[in-house]
C-alpha cells in the first residue's frame, strides 16, 4: 500500500496519548536526560528490536544495529557509538546480540552478490575460514548457519574487547560485555558468553597498554 506509513505516524499518536494518559510527566522527564544502563548491538533485522524483546522501555538501552551485528574496527559509527556509551554514558553492559536463522550470516555462507552488503559479510566469511572444519562437519544446512551464528557473536564479542575504550573500562571494572543469541522460534535468549571468558579468548597482541 502507497500509504502504509500513515499506519506509522496513526501508531505514534495513539502511543504519545497512551503515555500521556498513564504518566502525564512523562516526556517531561524524557525531556531531561538519558542515563541508559545498556549499550545494545544487535542485527538490523525487524523481527529483533531490542527493547521489545527485553521488556525494556524507552530510556533504558543505548542501540546501535547492523546487518549481522559486526564489530568492525574501521566502522567509524559503530566506535562512536561504543566509546559515547561507555565514556559519557556511563554503561554498565555491552550487549552483542545475535539471532539464529539470521539472513546476513546465511548470505555470508553463500555465493550470491547482493551490492555493498558483499563487502560488510566479508567479515562473516573470514570468520567460516577459520571455524570451516567445525562448521562443514554439521550437514544439516540449518544447524550449520545458527552454529555460525554462535560463532558471529562470539567472534563480536572479542573484537569490543580489542578495542581501547572497552579494555579501560573492563580494567576499572565498570563495564562487563555480554554474548547472547535470539531465537526468533520461540523468543528466548541465550547466554554464549561472559566478560571472562571472552577476555580469556582474546589473543594478548590486541591488549593496549592502558593507563
Ligand atoms: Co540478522
Amino acid at each position: 500500500m502507497i500509504n502504509s506509513y500513515n499506519k506509522l505516524l496513526a501508531g505514534n499518536k495513539k502511543w504519545a496519548g497512551e503515555q500521556i494518559a498513564k504518566d502525564p510527566e512523562y516526556f517531561a522527564r524524557m525531556v531531561l536526560s538519558q542515563k541508559p544502563e545498556y549499550l545494545w548491538i544487535g542485527c538490523s533485522d525487524s523481527r529483533v528490536p531490542a527493547e521489545t524483546i527485553t521488556g525494556a522501555t524507552p530510556g533504558d538501552i543505548f542501540v546501535h544495529r547492523n546487518i549481522a551485528n559486526l564489530v568492525v574496527h574501521t566502522d567509524l559509527n559503530l566506535l562512536s557509538v561504543v566509546e559515547f556509551a561507555v565514556k559519557v554514558l556511563k554503561v554498565k553492559h555491552i550487549i552483542l546480540c545475535g539471532h539464529y536463522g539470521c539472513g546476513g550470516v546465511k548470505s555470508s555462507m553463500g555465493n550470491t552478490a547482493y551490492g555493498y552488503v558483499d563487502n560488510w559479510l566479508r567479515h562473516i566469511k573470514e570468520i567460516y575460514v577459520r571455524y570451516a572444519e567445525e562448521l562443514e562437519n554439521i550437514k544439516d544446512e540449518e544447524a550449520r548457519i545458527d552454529r555460525l551464528v554462535e560463532i558471529n557473536v562470539m567472534e563480536q564479542v572479542k573484537n569490543l574487547c580489542k578495542t581501547k575504550v572497552v579494555q579501560k573500562a573492563l580494567e576499572k571494572k565498570t563495564l562487563q560485555v555480554h554474548g547472547w543469541v535470539y531465537g526468533m522460534q520461540d523468543g528466548l535468549i541465550k547466554e554464549l558468553s561472559h566478560t571472562e571468558d571472552t577476555l580469556q579468548a582474546v589473543h594478548p597482541i590486541f591488549k593496549y597498554n592502558t593507563e
